[in-house]
């Protein structure tokens, strides 16, 4: 993963990934999604990459939530499937899946 690099998916949210050294993947991530909380504040990201795929996770603090994407690396291309763990309007912990691909900026 080069880094820094810059990443947009298609919903409009930004990747930042500041370092990727020995594998570690350290950066922001700033969501832009509709339909979602928690918009346009940068977030750490904290993740893995190796030859074989790459993960990362972003804790949304303010809105008790986090994701985790998992995923691959094609040329400028990084589809990934992400859940969202966050807790529902009666405190149940729950889960929310979904794909989203990033294409490299910069
Ligand atoms: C929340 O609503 O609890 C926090 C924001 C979650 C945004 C999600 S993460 C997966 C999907 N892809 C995006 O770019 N944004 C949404």
């Amino acid at each position: 993963l080069p880094a820094p690099s810059f990443w947009k998916n298609e919903r409009g949210s930004e990747l930042f990934v500041l370092s990727a050294n020995s594998g570690a993947i350290q950066g922001t991530f700033t969501n832009h999604a509709h339909g979602f909380a928690c918009q346009d504040i940068p977030y750490p990201a904290s993740g893995a990459v190796s030859p074989r795929g790459l993960y990362f996770v972003v804790t949304f603090a303010q809105c008790n939530s986090f994701t985790r994407w998992v995923g691959k690396i094609n040329g400028s291309k990084m589809p990934t499937s992400w859940t969202l763990f966050y807790v529902d309007q009666n405190g149940k912990p729950s889960k929310l899946k979904g794909a989203d691909t990033f294409t490299r900026v910069w």
